[in-house]
């Protein structure tokens, strides 16, 4: 790590806001007294209280033998030693002979709004068996990789938990990424199937999905089949389909010899349930390993606790599956909870602004999850489209994926929050499968852009450079010090750990650290800051800036390329990349929009650079260093304060650079 970005402490933020009597009388952990005794247990007897939580709340074909075992310096974290369960049986088969049979499992909302969907469990278990049955006809088997690039449709969730049903790994790519991004997915993880759909709507664009796939195993041997879900026809739409290697869905799942009824595979605590491929600051996105005993009691549990989930209660997040708050807060912590999830094909935009107002009116939403990007958009559109729906059944807000700014928050608050709703800002990663740090409706008082406290069980400290702790509002690195069931196992095809141990466990030796700086307030609230790494957040998505560079350098014309992060008022983060050229090269405008469409078909749309400048040279110590310090103060407009230039190695260059500043 090179220096030290976002760890400026902010501290001017003291309005806090306590839950009001309808909150308390709703939640699970009703005051702070209670939190505080629940936590005191939690970490004082860890395995007694998540021994507890797992008897509590999943079913268990046979129970484990031991709790856990882990060492954080190899490192290595098993929970629930020899337990056997199956994640499918968890959501589904424990719910369909007793009263929440008939009750929604899914709600499906269309991209346009005049169709939905909603399955029952009886129904979900129905689709899931028999969807089982096809993949183990295709030849698929427990402990294969299955690719699922997918719109939101119901299919997606139906894939995810067929695959869980007979133990296949599944792992979703997000529809927004490219046909190539697709095919390095593929090829990492040696997938022997693609599961995909005709094409995706969102608003009104269409993304060519099954095209994409064809691309991309082209020159991916191990994919033997690719299974195709209809979306609703688009007239003069055709879909190309390779004979003995692409099937319909609907012909694959209605067909006479699938049966209905599939026995769910008895796996261990330790098997894998999936993998999800996230950025990280070096290379290529690692393929982020969960297994099934702690991802599913940690995602359910918290699930639970953080959205007071009650039985007649009606959830919406709005994240895509492709990202883990849809794994995580879509399917498996709500479905493993008896809970109904609504699914969003669309976009918050399309027709219009009042979208997530007209879904929350719609089926009544209880609990509404969103990023703070999300909000910003809708903030800017003013308050008359929210003021046309009835927004009274919402009991829980959240938020995720990025630091909230206090003004976006007391917008939320206010708007949709009626001012009594809590809010919950929840801090989180791919990597820990689930929330750690967030308040709890009901017990936790709330402070605008503040996550508020670790989760039961959750060991956060913030340490200084030196490894010492933090002060009060003093702000450092955050780290957790004890596993939790739902830490990341390891990333695909390493398994010595090599890479989870240099990425997550060498800053502090022996503790996890996530990449995030954070401090912690004389309350003991966390605010977290943000990134120190080179990974980027915009919109709530990660991209790492190496990423990003070679797909530039990849490009013919370009010689070298810089990426970093600036504030950005929707987005949070926006792309802001530096560019040279090849000496024959002239750098046309015409090439900056090249530039600008081959980083979006290498990665896909969410990496298009917002900003693109062409530079003679890029700012470098004398051992050739890219000093991105410098980059990343041009970026924010910042030219003030540069900093020390003096061991560039040429600093004209930034004279130059600062004369074609965007
Ligand atoms: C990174 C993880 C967790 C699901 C979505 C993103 C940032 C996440 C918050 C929050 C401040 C946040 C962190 C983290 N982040 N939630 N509530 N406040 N920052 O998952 O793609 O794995 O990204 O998102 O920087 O490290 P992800």
């Amino acid at each position: 790590m090179e220096e030290m970005k976002n760890i400026e402490v902010l501290m001017d933020e003291k309005r806090v806001f306590s839950p009001g009597p309808d909150v308390v009388e709703r939640a699970y952990i009703k005051s702070f007294a209670e939190y505080e005794e629940l936590y005191k247990r939690s970490v004082e007897d860890n395995e007694g209280f998540w021994a507890e939580m797992a008897e509590n709340n999943l079913h268990w074909f046979k129970k484990w033998d031991k709790v856990l075992e882990y060492d954080f310096h190899k490192p290595y974290s098993k929970w629930f030693i020899n337990g056997k369960l199956n994640v499918s049986y968890n959501c589904l088969d424990r719910f369909i002979n007793s009263d929440k049979r008939n009750k929604a499992a899914i709600i499906w909302e269309s991209n346009y709004g005049y169709i939905s969907r909603t399955l029952t469990y009886r129904q979900l278990y129905h689709e899931v068996s028999r969807f089982a049955n096809v993949l183990k006809k295709h030849g698929i088997k427990k402990g294969d990789r299955v690719m699922i690039y997918m719109p939101m449709i119901p299919e997606l969730s139906i894939a995810m938990l067929g695959c869980a049903r007979i133990g296949a790994i599944h792992s979703v790519v997000f529809g927004g990424f490219s046909s190539q991004s697709l095919k390095d997915r593929i090829q990492d993880c040696g997938a022997k199937m693609v599961i995909t759909a005709d094409y995706g709507a969102r608003g009104r664009k269409f993304v060519p999905l099954k095209a994409n796939v064809d691309e991309a195993v082209e020159v991916c041997p191990t994919v033997e089949r690719v299974l195709v879900a209809k979306v609703q026809t688009v007239t003069g739409y055709r879909t190309a389909m390779t004979p003995d290697r692409d099937f319909w869905w609907h012909d694959e799942i209605t067909a006479d010899d699938i049966e209905s009824y599939c026995e769910p595979e008895w796996m261990d605590s330790e098997d894998p349930l999936f993998i999800l491929y996230t950025s990280g600051s070096t290379g290529k996105p690692k393929g982020v390993l969960h297994t099934t005993g702690g991802y599913l009691l940690y995602t359910a549990l918290t699930f639970k606790w953080i959205f007071n989930n009650k039985e007649d209660d009606i959830h919406f997040c709005t994240a895509d599956i492709g990202w883990i708050t849809g794994h995580s807060y879509i399917v498996y912590g709500p479905l493993c909870n008896g809970a109904t999830t609504v699914m969003f094909e669309g976009i918050p935009t399309f027709p219009n602004p009042g979208r997530f107002w007209k879904i929350v009116e719609k089926y009544g939403i209880t609990s509404f999850y969103t990023a703070p990007t999300a909000i910003r958009s809708l903030m800017r559109e003013g308050e008359s489209w929210m003021k046309k729906y009835d927004l009274s059944s919402l009991r829980v807000l959240g938020t995720v994926g990025e630091p909230i700014n206090p003004e976006a928050w007391m917008w939320y608050h206010k708007n949709i929050g009626q001012e009594k709703l809590p809010i919950v800002d929840t801090w989180w990663q791919t990597e820990t499968g689930g929330i750690l740090i967030t308040p709890l409706p009901g017990a936790i008082p709330t402070k605008p852009g503040s996550a508020c406290k670790p989760f039961p069980g959750i060991s956060p400290a913030i340490l200084k450079e030196d490894g010492t702790p933090a002060g009060p509002d003093e702000g450092g690195y955050l780290v957790i010090k004890k596993p939790w069931p739902g830490i990341i196992r390891g990333t695909y095809g390493d398994s010595e750990n090599k890479r989870v141990k240099e990425v997550y466990f060498s800053k502090f030796p022996g503790m996890y650290f996530p990449g995030d700086s954070a401090r912690v307030d004389s309350d003991g609230d966390f605010w977290i800051m943000g990134r120190v790494d080179d990974v980027i957040n915009i919109s709530g998505h990660r991209i790492g800036t190496a990423e990003v560079e070679s797909a530039l350098v990849s490009h013919p014309s370009v010689s070298e390329a810089a990426a970093v992060g600036f504030p950005h008022d929707i987005k949070g983060e926006g792309l802001y990349v530096f560019v040279t050229v090849k000496g024959d090269v002239s750098p046309t405008d015409a090439l900056k929009k090249e530039l600008i469409n081959h980083v979006r078909e290498v990665i896909g749309a969410i990496a298009s650079p917002d900003k693109l400048q062409f530079a003679s040279g890029l700012p470098k110590t004398r051992s050739g260093k890219i000093m991105r310090r410098i980059l990343r103060n041009i970026a924010k407009g910042d030219v003030e304060n540069l900093g020390d230039t003096t061991t560039l190695a040429d600093p004209f260059v930034v004279d130059e650079i600062l004369k074609g500043m965007l």
